[in-house]
Parts: C-alpha cells; sequence; structure tokens
C-alpha cells in the first residue's frame, strides 16, 4: 500500500503511549500526552514528535507533507483490533432471537448451529464473496479508527475452506489500506464426522492443513478453542506445539465458558496472547503476566452472550498486560464497534480510559506481536494514526458507545476524513 507523509500539528492532546512492548498493571496508565502536540511522518514512518513548536523547528520545508491543523482535536496513535473473525459467509440473526429468549450459546452449538452454521455459509461463499463481505467489513473498521486488524479463519474445519478464508485476507491484504494479521484457527470446532474423535481431528489439521498454510504463507498464528466439548489442553497443547515446530507463533480461545487451564496452556507454551477468559483463574492470570502473555479481553462477547464479564480490573491489579478487541464474529459478538468496547471496558469492567486506550493500541499491538512497529505515536513505528473530534481523550468514554473518530492515518495517508461525508 502507498506511503505519505504527513505532519498533524497543534492537536489539543497528542497521546504517544509511547513503548516498543506490552504495558503491564499500573503503567498501562501512563499515556504519554503532549500538550499542543504535533506528530510528522515521511514515506509513512514516523520521524519527529513533540509540542508542534519543537516539531515545526526541526523541519525546516514542509513543501513535501500533507500539513493538518489539528486544532481542538484528541490525536492518538490508530487502534489494533487484535481478534476479530472478519471472513464469514452467511449470518446467525435467527440464532442471535433465540438467545434473546433464553437458548444457550452452547447447546445452541450443540444443536448443528453456531461456529458449524457459519462454516456452512463459509463454504458456500465463493472466494470472491468471502473478498467482498471482507472488504465491506474491513471499511467499516477504518471509520472506527483501527488501522490493524487481527482476523481468523475457522470457519471451514476442513483444508479447501481454511485455506479459502486465509486466502480472502490475503487478497484484502493486497487491496485494503488496513493491515491484516492472520491467524488459522483450524481447529475452532468440531465438525459432526469427527465427534467423539477429536484426536484424529487435531492429526487431520497438522498433517493436511498446517503445512499448506505453512508453506504458502498464509497465517502469521495459530489460535485454538480450548473449551469443554471442543477441545481439550491435551489436544490444544499439541496443536500449538506443533504449529510452533512449524514457525507459527500461538494465541489460544482460553476459559471462556469453563475454566480449563487455558490461561495456564497459554503461560506454558509461550502463546503470545490468551484471549476471553472469563473463567481464568487468578493462578492462570499470573502466570501469563510471568510469562508475557497478553491477555486479551473480549467484552463485547460476554455483552452478547449475556456472561459476566472477564475480571480484567483484577487481571491488571495481578500484574497482567490487558489487550481489548471486538471479536468481531458472526456469532458470538457480531460488532465491529470500538466505541462499545470502550463504554464495556470502562463501565462494566473497571478499565480508566487510560487503561482502556493503552489496551487498544500499545497492547492490541503486542497481542499481535507488534509492539515494536504500531500501537503508539514513536520515532521509527508505522504513522498509524487518529484523530478524534473532541479536544480531549476523555470524551472517548464520556460520548457513550458513539465513535468520535474524524480522520484516520495509516502510513501517512489520510485515508477516512468525517468532514468529507455529505449527508443529503
Ligand atoms: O471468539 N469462542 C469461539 N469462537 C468465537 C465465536 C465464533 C462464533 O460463534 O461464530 C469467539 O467468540
Ligand atoms: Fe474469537
Amino acid at each position: 500500500m502507498k506511503k505519505g507523509s504527513i505532519i498533524l500539528k497543534n492537536a489539543s492532546e497528542l497521546l504517544t503511549v509511547s513503548g516498543f512492548e506490552a504495558r503491564k498493571g499500573e503503567t498501562m496508565n501512563d499515556l504519554g500526552i503532549i500538550e499542543n502536540g504535533a506528530v510528522a511522518i515521511k514515506d509513512g514512518i514516523i520521524t519527529h514528535v513533540g509540542t508542534t513548536e519543537e516539531v515545526l523547528s526541526q523541519i525546516t520545508d514542509t513543501s513535501e507533507y500533507e500539513v493538518v491543523d489539528c486544532a481542538g482535536k484528541t490525536v492518538m496513535p490508530g487502534f489494533v483490533d487484535s481478534h476479530t473473525h472478519f471472513v464469514f459467509g452467511g449470518y446467525r440473526a435467527d440464532e442471535f432471537s433465540w438467545r434473546l429468549r433464553g437458548d444457550d450459546y452452547m447447546d445452541i452449538m450443540k444443536r448443528g448451529g453456531g461456529i458449524i452454521n457459519s462454516v456452512r455459509g463459509t463454504k458456500e461463499a465463493s472466494l470472491e464473496e468471502l473478498i467482498a463481505v471482507g472488504k465491506k467489513r474491513l471499511d467499516s473498521m477504518v471509520m472506527f479508527g483501527v488501522t490493524t486488524v487481527e482476523g481468523k479463519s475457522g470457519y471451514g474445519l476442513d483444508r479447501e475452506t481454511e485455506i479459502k478464508q486465509l486466502e480472502a485476507m490475503k487478497a484484502l491484504q493486497d487491496m485494503h489500506s488496513i493491515d491484516i494479521v492472520t491467524t488459522f484457527l483450524g481447529a475452532h470446532a468440531v465438525p459432526k464426522d469427527y465427534k467423539g474423535k477429536e484426536d484424529d481431528f487435531i492429526t487431520m489439521m497438522i498433517d493436511e492443513v498446517m503445512p499448506e498454510v505453512v508453506e504458502k504463507g498464509l497465517a502469521e498464528f495459530c489460535d485454538i478453542f480450548t473449551e469443554q466439548n471442543v477441545f481439550n489442553v491435551e489436544q490444544s497443547r499439541r496443536l500449538l506445539n506443533t504449529a510452533k515446530e512449524m514457525g507459527m507463533k500461538t494465541k489460544i480461545h482460553a476459559d471462556e465458558i469453563v475454566r480449563l487451564g487455558g490461561a495456564e496452556l497459554a503461560a506454558e507454551v509461550g502463546a503470545t496472547s490468551a484471549d476471553h477468559l472469563l473463567q481464568a483463574s487468578d493462578e492462570g492470570i499470573k502466570q501469563m503476566a510471568e510469562a508475557g502473555v497478553i491477555a486479551t479481553v473480549l467484552p463485547g462477547t460476554a455483552y452478547s452472550l449475556k456472561e459476566d464479564f472477564a475480571r480484567a480490573r483484577d487481571m491488571i491489579d495481578l500484574g497482567a498486560a490487558v489487550a481489548l478487541a471486538t471479536d468481531f464474529n458472526p456469532g458470538s459478538c457480531f460488532t465491529e464497534s470500538i466505541p462499545l468496547i470502550f463504554s464495556l471496558a470502562t463501565q462494566k469492567m473497571g478499565m480508566t480510559t487510560e487503561e482502556a486506550i493503552t489496551a487498544l493500541t500499545l497492547n492490541g499491538a503486542a497481542a499481535v506481536d507488534r509492539a515494536d512497529k504500531i500501537g503508539s505515536i514513536d520515532v521509527g513505528k508505522a504513522g498509524d494514526i487518529v484523530i478524534h473530534e473532541f479536544p480531549s481523550y476523555r470524551f472517548l468514554p464520556y460520548h457513550l458507545a458513539v465513535s468520535t473518530v474524524e480522520k484516520v492515518v495509516k502510513s501517512g495517508r489520510m485515508i477516512f476524513d468525517k468532514e468529507e461525508i455529505v449527508i443529503k
């Protein structure tokens, strides 16, 4: 994608969230705020950060830059949505309405709905159809200020469809300005033919799908749904250790509905992140904090499933590095709304505004192993920036569940400007 050169100046608040690794515990509150701040980006990379006076005094010729006055605005790093399943065919609005009437997510899954329902829809969709819907979803994410998104396969559960999902993401990466981090989630559910033969399913994924994924360079991470009635800890350990041997990094859907020990397993295998964690134990959280595993919490999913929220407050107090993400998917959480995640994190999980911002920027970047390249406004990092329409970051949770994003800059190029939208 094209790179640009831009200077953003006179920002009421410029939040650097400075750092090249995840922030743990108390340090998540430090946003590195510069009043009347400016940032300069040359050919896609941040070259200067400071007060407007400092930055402009160091750039003698601004003719090669687009210059944007951000007076009265807040400037911060682009959001990193580090956990989504945005490539899928078909929808599950009917299941959602059953759940509103009291049906249980796992019961619907046992009856052949849930993930398996989306597997059917994704098998039926052509590669072109997946690319077309994926593009629309990415456009919507950009409008919420997301500049990097992680996307998982997992609605195939067979070689052909898993590869098709990953190839759709690869094609989208070539045509879209957002950055996509791809994750192979072949072990997302147990297909009918493999019920009771979960070990064989894992073996099939390892022998028949993973090698092609790796050979074609289709996924950076390998993930698994470690859950009661899905894959147990031993099966998960085998899959993830093999993925590591094949050169992939790892993630786990851990301790979402039942406390199986997914958090402990994440620490043991050195996963980059463990996600969901609604039922994670204190011990598991501590082990993750020590092992440097990012604790990714997904409050949209708990909200949508009417579950209790993950204990983000306790996780931070126990010294973990917490990231927030949407979990955008057709079943348990059909939303790409960053403002909703912000509201839930601050209103329902006891996170401070500062912690929530760190969780969606620097720690989100760490959850996709990119804290050295994105997630903060530091010299040398990619020029991925969001300009919010209000003078302080405190407006983000205050404007309840409404997006405050006015402009989005990706690699130094303005890719979204709300001011150019015309209401007729
Ligand atoms: O992260 N928990 C498992 N996987 C997804 C749900 C996917 C679906 O329901 O389609 C999740 O919530
Ligand atoms: Fe998920």
